[in-house]
This record gives C-alpha cells, sequence and structure tokens, in this order.
C-alpha cells in the first residue's frame, strides 16, 4: 500500500516545489553575498527544505539545527516556546536565516526569534517554504516564503500528520478519512 493512495490532492507538485527552491536560493545567494550566513533549521518539519535549499544556495554557509517545542500547541500567542535541542553554533556577528517548513499562526517563530535576537546575531531573517496567512494569530511575516496554502492541514516535503507522510515529495491534503482511523 502506498502513502500517495490517502492524499486527496496535491496542492504543490514536485516540480514546483524545486523551481521554487532555486529561486529562493539564487535570491538568498545575491542576498548574503559577503556576508556570514548561517542556516537554522527548525526540526523536523522543515529537513526536506534545509536540504534542498542548501545546496540552491551558491555562497558559503554554515547549518544548524534546533528542536523547539510550544506550549499550548500554539492555540495562544502567549504561550511559550521551549528549546528542546538548542544550537551548537554562537550567534555573535552571524546573519541568520530561520529556515522552516510553514508558518501558520506564527507563534513559534514570534517567541523563538526574539529568543535568537538576544544572542546578537548580526541579523535575522525567516524563510519558509508554506505559508498559511488566513491563519495567523502572531504579528510575524516570512522575508522569504515559497507558497501561501489555504486553511487546511497539508502533508509532505517535511511536513507529517502523525509523524508520516514527511517522505511524500509533494504537498497535498489527506483524505479525510485517514483523520478517522
Ligand atoms: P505555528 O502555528 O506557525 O507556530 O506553526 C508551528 C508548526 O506547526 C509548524 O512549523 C509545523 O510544523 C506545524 N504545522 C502547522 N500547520 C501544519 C500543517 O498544515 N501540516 C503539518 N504541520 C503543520
Ligand atoms: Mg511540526
Amino acid at each position: 500500500m502506498s502513502m500517495h493512495d490517502d492524499i486527496q490532492e496535491i496542492l504543490v507538485s514536485e516540480a514546483e516545489l524545486k523551481e521554487k527552491v532555486t529561486q529562493l536560493g539564487e535570491q538568498i545567494s545575491r542576498d548574503y553575498a559577503g556576508k556570514n550566513l548561517l542556516l537554522v533549521s527548525i526540526l523536523k518539519g522543515s529537513v526536506v527544505f534545509m536540504a534542498d535549499l542548501m545546496r540552491a544556495i551558491t555562497i558559503p554557509a554554515s547549518i544548524d539545527f534546533m528542536v523547539v517545542s510550544s506550549y499550548g500547541a500554539g492555540t495562544n500567542t502567549s504561550g511559550l516556546v521551549k528549546i528542546v535541542k538548542d544550537l551548537d553554533q554562537n550567534l555573535a556577528g552571524k546573519d541568520v536565516l530561520i529556515v522552516e517548513d510553514i508558518l501558520d499562526t506564527g507563534v513559534t517563530l514570534s517567541k523563538l526569534k526574539p529568543m535568537l535576537e538576544l544572542r546578537n546575531p548580526n541579523s535575522i531573517r525567516i524563510c519558509t517554504i508554506l505559508d498559511k496567512p488566513s491563519r495567523r494569530k502572531a504579528d510575524i511575516t516570512a522575508d522569504y516564503q515559497g507558497f501561501a496554502v489555504p486553511d487546511e492541514f497539508v502533508v509532505g516535503y517535511g511536513l507529517d500528520y502523525d509523524e508520516k507522510y514527511r517522505n511524500l515529495p509533494f504537498v497535498g491534503v489527506l483524505k479525510p478519512q485517514v483523520y478517522q482511523k
């Protein structure tokens, strides 16, 4: 049985993702030329985008990873973000680009960004492959974004439902019966 059987609709195809990531890589390579670029991937959702984006960037860059968990499951803008796995690198003087899978309510990044700003990076920006602007609760926007998606739960290209479907090469919507299992 294939995972693809659980997909109702493909919202962003593999080819569309590839083209967009190439464009983002070119833009980031131009914008960060001569800077000290550090790509910070928020695990686990951004791992697929990170792996593609870093190879679309043609200037020197270092990478690091972070695991965060939000209390209140992103329902409340006053919720806290707990650092489960911190960065290895010092941010002083770095030009940090946070790499995310999706900007949904924005609660996670609206908490995380100020926490990282306290570490004195030279700059800090956000790059997300997907954006769900209709769901935003926190006052935050991405500096680089791939595709806006409607207010539907999406999976694939790193995004999961119950830790599955991250390895789908496209972004899609699950069939309703999958949630009823
Ligand atoms: P936030 O609501 O912007 O704080 O989003 C936090 C996290 O929720 C994202 O980084 C995703 O990992 C997850 N998330 C939000 N929307 C979806 C979705 O449609 N599918 C899968 N994960 C999602
Ligand atoms: Mg997630």
